[in-house]
């Protein structure tokens, strides 16, 4: 079948009902996206489809024919990254980092729908799980991301430097 993925055209060899998470990882080697649960509820799998946060463990690659899927391999890069990747690395939180590229596919999700969010938004919107506890460390760096108050911009050059040397 034919997938739009990151912005290119791919092709999967994929059964009807085979979610997208199997695709990802095992055909194209799109790794970033993790495998937790396998039933919606932790949201590791996050992706984006048209914009809106997607859980790939459930979702049949068939039923996105056509749809715009992004992952978390095209949110940002070590020459260009995220403003929550940025605003991650500032709060420092990933601690084992499994639960990371959902967590971040969410909030980008997230802000995209609303620029500032409370923590009430937040809360209600970022219901993936982390068994190493970083929800407050998410809620400061949505907020960071979202250009708080409490954001300095001028550590934005330092941030993208240490993002650069992170994920090169
Ligand atoms: S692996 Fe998809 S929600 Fe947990
Ligand atoms: S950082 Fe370890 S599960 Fe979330």
């Amino acid at each position: 079948m034919d997938l739009t993925i990151n912005g290119k055209a791919v092709q999967a060899d994929a059964e009807p009902d085979m979610p997208l998470l199997w695709v990802l990882r095992d055909q194209l080697h799109l790794t970033g996206t993790k495998f937790g649960c396998g039933v919606a509820a932790c949201g590791a799998c996050t992706v984006h489809v048209d914009g809106q946060a997607v859980r790939s463990c459930v979702t049949p690659a068939s039923a996105l024919i056509g749809k715009d899927i992004r992952t978390i391999e095209s949110l940002g890069s070590a020459e260009q990254p995220h403003a929550l990747q940025l605003a991650w690395i500032a709060e420092q939180v990933p601690q084992c980092g499994y639960c990371q590229s959902g967590m971040l596919m969410a909030a980008a999700a997230l802000l995209a729908a609303n620029p500032h969010p409370s923590d009430a938004d937040i809360d209600a919107a970022m219901n993936n799980i982390c068994r190493c506890g970083t929800y407050q460390r998410v809620r400061a760096a949505i907020h960071r991301a979202a250009g708080a108050p409490q954001i300095a911009t001028a550590q934005a050059a330092p941030l993208a430097s240490k993002a650069a040397e992170v994920t090169a």
